[in-house]
């Protein structure tokens, strides 16, 4: 759907007719994408992290965080039982860790591929090199937020990063083949709803085949943990909105936005969202990957977690995804 940036903003702020906007974007969500939810299987492979995002709680210079790094092997298996649980995507994410390098990370992504599933890579900034020998490995999709196209608010929030290179990153990997995941942060300091509407006129200029949409929630070994944070409802609207203007897209209920109401994902669910990434990171690594405070299930299993999502898909008479769930029914590499 066409909207104007005037048109964007009055839904963004609207908070008295929310509700309407939440049904349009169901409607739309269900006219395009159907009932369907795609499950993918979330694995926090690393919390090391060379960079130093104000928000995040994995940044650099957070010197209380206790630092883990899975082997190899303890990530392949990771995803080898992801698999064998049902799960048809498995999401590869951790903090940019160099010590995978484009080599090892190809003998990983060669080695998940043999259980038959697509593969979304999550590890932030590389060189094109990088992201080429992994598509051509077999990864599928991949990741990476813009975070905001307020290029002042990103340079103030992501020291020592580039907004243009990060921009640069996008484009190498959408000319490569990969399907595109990106997306934003709402309720940063100083982000106004102009510029949220600016994110979603970028995210679909440049075509996006997935976008994730979470509200920031500070974190208190960072130095935004005295700011507000976003809501529940200013990134409900935003996913919405994102559903209007890109209706068949794959958009997730995030985890931070359970992390902020107990049904969470479920309303998002309810406002344009068909995708879920329930977490399959086992023991004591689901604790240390804390980007944010008040995160979800890090007391749970695998099995708990895909089971508890599953239940409450069906709750809302809504149906999980048996397929590999690509945008526009885009297969992975291999598939049969
Ligand atoms: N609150 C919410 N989301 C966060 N992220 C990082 N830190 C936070 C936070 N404090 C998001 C960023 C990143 C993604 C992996 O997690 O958008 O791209
Ligand atoms: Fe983890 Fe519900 S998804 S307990």
């Amino acid at each position: 759907m066409e909207l104007t940036r005037q048109e964007i903003i009055r839904l963004l702020s609207d908070e008295q007719k929310q509700g309407d906007l939440f049904k349009k974007a169901d409607e739309v969500r269900r006219q395009y994408v159907g009932d369907e939810v795609h499950l993918r299987g979330l694995i926090e492979f690393s919390n090391i992290c060379r960079n130093n995002c104000m928000y995040c709680g994995i940044r650099r210079d957070n010197p209380q965080l206790a630092r883990y790094r899975m082997s190899e092997e303890e990530l392949v298996d990771t995803a080898r039982k992801a698999a064998e649980m049902g799960f048809k995507t498995i999401v590869m994410q951790s903090g940019e860790d160099m010590w995978f390098s484009r080599e090892r990370m190809c003998r990983i992504v060669e080695q998940i591929k043999k259980f038959d599933v697509a593969i979304t890579l999550s590890v932030g900034e590389r060189p094109y090199a990088d992201y080429k020998a992994w598509f051509d490995a077999g990864a599928d999709r991949y990741l990476i937020r813009i975070e905001t196209t307020d290029k002042d608010l990103y340079h103030r929030l992501d020291p020592g990063m580039s907004w243009q290179y990060r921009h640069e990153c996008l484009m190498a990997l959408k000319e490569i083949g990969y399907e595109l995941g990106s997306g934003i942060m709402v309720g940063l300091p100083e982000q106004s709803i102009e510029s949220i509407a600016d994110d979603l006129l970028y995210l679909k200029e440049i075509g996006v085949d997935m976008a994730g949409i979470g509200p920031f929630i500070p974190h208190a070994q960072t130095p935004l943990k005295d700011e507000k944070g976003g809501t529940l409802d200013l990134a409900r609207r935003t996913m919405a909105v994102m559903r209007l203007l890109l209706p068949d897209i794959n958009i997730p209920a995030t985890t931070a936005m359970e992390s902020l109401h107990p049904m969470g994902r479920i309303l998002a669910l309810q406002s344009g969202a068909n995708v879920v990434m329930p977490n399959v990171t086992e023991g004591e690594y689901r604790r240390l990957y804390e980007l944010y405070p008040g995160k979800i299930c890090v007391n749970d299993t695998p099995l708990h977690c895909k089971t508890c999502i599953g239940a409450k898909i069906m709750s809302i008479g809504r149906k999980v995804g048996m397929g590999y769930g690509g945008h526009a029914g885009k297969l992975p590499h291999g598939a049969k």
